[in-house]
């Protein structure tokens, strides 16, 4: 008899790409378990593909079916009024929701104000980098890829250092998806609510140049403009998606050229390999592991039927890995095509931060090896701890020596 996957077992956190290929070798469009429910997940390229562009699969958890609880397991633990603070931005909408939003955050968030911040972002980095050399040695994702991209996001939106309060400890703690933590988990969800509604009033009364303050401000021709609710959401998923995402990049990036060192005097020798480093990294350790999305009616992906009203993960992580598509796909090897991965989602919710997300994995990476060329590990590879998040991959803690 086979067995339905559960992905909150131990032993498929042990060893999870082991876990996807052996699915995707047999079925990759399967049904499994994960935090109690049925759901369908999706490991194979050309499906993982073919469901993000369905528009039958549906990111909204707003939509209500007759009959039918609509469950997403990013929002467990979540008031239903905290809830709908999360799900009112592009990420949770379909079109013609998603176009409209997506069209007037377009307007303020532009390639042009992110380029605007790469002098910015390389004197954070070059800061943290003295106060961690300070030390002699010290756990490089509390020290530097933690605190760098928070500090560059909360620049962006024009959050002040004074306000950030407990902003990554509560971003921290929505990470964290197991059932037992889901009251701390809705709690640290509304303190973020609290913050995001705190600092909108704010910049209403003090607008800036910061990207919040063109929110506030943005209007498009059809003189639309974004609902109070759907611009705290915004900005939510923009201040959360905005760093996260970011600090697993780096602290992956860092884990996989320490222990690639082979990979890492590559990119050492040429740094013009930097851009498609960064975009390996993403492809052979994928931080959004899966995507959520939910079937509003009856469809075949590969072959599988998928029942109409059910919870679809699409496992971009398990599908860069697929050989059909990345010959070797185990090998983490920075000079390969990385073409076509989907770290970055497809379709018509491909990510928004795509440019600020590559400039702070190329600035912070480049630097932090050059600044440290003897840097290695401080702790044994296999000893590294990751987090259990299919919603976030990634390394909470990581100690290293800075000098040989
Ligand atoms: C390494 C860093 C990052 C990765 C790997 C990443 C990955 C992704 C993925 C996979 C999606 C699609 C989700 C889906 O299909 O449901 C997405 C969407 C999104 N990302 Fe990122 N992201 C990163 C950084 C950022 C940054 C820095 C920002 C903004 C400051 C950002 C803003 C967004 C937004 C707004 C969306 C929603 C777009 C839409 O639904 O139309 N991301 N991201």
């Amino acid at each position: 008899m086979t067995t339905v996957p559960d992905l909150e077992s131990d032993s498929f956190h042990v060893d999870w790409y082991r876990t996807y290929a052996e699915l995707r070798e047999t079925s990759p469009v399967t049904s499994v378990r994960f935090l109690g429910q049925d759901a369908w997940l999706i490991t194979g390229y050309d499906e993982a593909k073919a469901a993000l562009n369905d528009l039958r699969l549906s990111s909204d958890p707003k939509k209500k079916y007759p009959g039918v609880e609509v469950e997403f397991p990013a929002y467990l633990g979540f008031p239903e009024d905290v809830r709908n603070y999360f799900a009112n931005n592009m990420g949770t909408s379909d079109p013609p929701t998603h176009t409209r939003l997506r069209k007037l955050v377009s307007q303020e968030f532009t390639v042009r104000r992110v380029e605007a911040m790469r002098p910015r972002v390389e004197r954070i980095t070059s800061d943290l980098l003295d106060q961690l050399g300070d030390s002699g040695e010290g756990d490089v994702v509390d020290r530097f890829a933690h605190p760098l991209p928070i500090k560059v996001i909360c620049e962006l939106l024009g959050v002040d250092e004074r306000y950030r309060g407990d902003f990554g400890r509560w971003s921290s703690e929505i990470l964290v998806m197991a059932p037992e933590r889901a009251e701390a988990r809705g709690e640290a969800a509304r303190e973020i609510v609290n913050f995001i509604l705190e600092l909108i009033e704010r910049r209403r009364t003090e607008p800036g140049d910061d990207l919040l303050s063109g929110l506030i401000r943005v209007q498009n021709d059809d003189a639309d403009r974004l609902s109070a609710d759907e611009l705290a959401s915004v900005s939510l998923v923009l201040l959360l998606a905005g760093f996260e995402a970011s600090v697993s990049l780096i602290g992956i990036g860092t884990y996989l050229l320490l222990t690639h060192p082979e990979q890492l005097a590559l990119v050492r020798r040429d740094p013009s390999a930097w851009p498609n480093a960064v975009e390996e990294i993403l492809r052979c350790i994928t931080p959004p592991e899966t995507t959520t999305r939910f079937a509003t009616e009856e469809l075949e992906i590969g072959g599988v039927t998928i029942p109409r009203y059910s919870t679809v993960l699409v496992a971009g992580g398990a599908a860069n890995r697929d050989p059909k598509q990345f010959p070797n796909p185990d090998r983490f090897d920075v000079t390969r095509d990385t073409r076509g991965h989907l770290a970055f989602g497809q379709g018509i919710h491909f990510c928004m931060g795509r440019p600020l997300a590559k400039l702070e994995g190329e600035v912070a990476l480049r630097a932090l090896f050059e600044r440290f060329p003897d840097l290695s590990l401080g702790v044994d590879a296999d000893d590294v701890l990751w987090r259990r998040s299919l919603l976030l991959r990634g390394i909470d803690h990581l100690p290293v020596r800075l000098e040989g």
